[in-house]
């Protein structure tokens, strides 16, 4: 064997090698198994509001529906409603829309607007009234409060905003109902 075919070897071996090498670079390149930053399938709302509910408790016990109310702008509740007009009259004597009239709707018992189609779950809350709290904790998640209603409407987070709309609603009657005590 000459020089000239060990040459030939060698060479072939580099290549060899030189390709292998080269076959990693773009395979690693390719298929990567670095974990995701995130996994995907993290359920945001649920963890959102775990973190909400630890804050609030951190914050001490929210104010008391009284209380609120104490402060509460009608005038505000007023500007807020007009999220509600677009299926609410608020007028005595007024229309049913998509959603029941609500006039002197506090006090009242639920589902109980003259002429209008309720839902079963509404149907299924026959005999209770429209008192502040009831009303406080329809007007913050009304799909969570009369499950399958057909309001389509997500609710009013912030506690003082939804006070603020009862004051409203409590103004809108003849002879208003009073205040819960703070
Ligand atoms: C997209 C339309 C829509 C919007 C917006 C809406 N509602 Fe309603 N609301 C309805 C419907 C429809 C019902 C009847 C629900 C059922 O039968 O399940 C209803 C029912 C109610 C009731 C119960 C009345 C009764 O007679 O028992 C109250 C109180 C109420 N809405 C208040 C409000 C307030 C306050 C707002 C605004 C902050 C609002 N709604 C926004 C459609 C709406």
């Amino acid at each position: 064997m000459d020089s000239f075919e060990w040459n030939k070897i060698f060479g072939a071996v580099l290549g060899t090698g030189l390709l292998v090498f080269a076959l990693k670079l773009v395979g690693g390149g390719l298929f990567t198994t670095e974990a995701p930053e995130k996994p995907g399938f993290a359920i945001a709302t649920a963890e959102a509001q775990t973190a909400d509910a630890g804050t609030a408790a951190a914050a001490g016990p929210a104010a008391s529906l009284g209380a609120l109310l104490a402060k509460a702008d009608k005038d505000k509740g007023a500007a807020t409603a007009k999220a509600c007009a677009a299926c609410h009259d608020f007028t005595k004597g007024g229309p049913n829309k998509v959603g029941p009239n609500l006039y002197d709707v506090v006090g009242r018992g639920i589902g109980t607007a003259a002429g209008f189609g309720y839902s079963d779950g509404f149907k299924a809350m026959a005999g209770k009234n429209w008192d502040y709290d009831a009303l406080n904790a329809w007007l913050k998640k009304p799909s969570d409060y009369i499950k399958g209603t057909k309001m389509a409407f997500a609710g009013i987070g912030k506690d003082e905003d939804r006070a603020n709309v009862l004051a409203y609603l409590a103004s809108l009657s003849d002879s208003p109902k009073p205040f819960p005590a703070p």
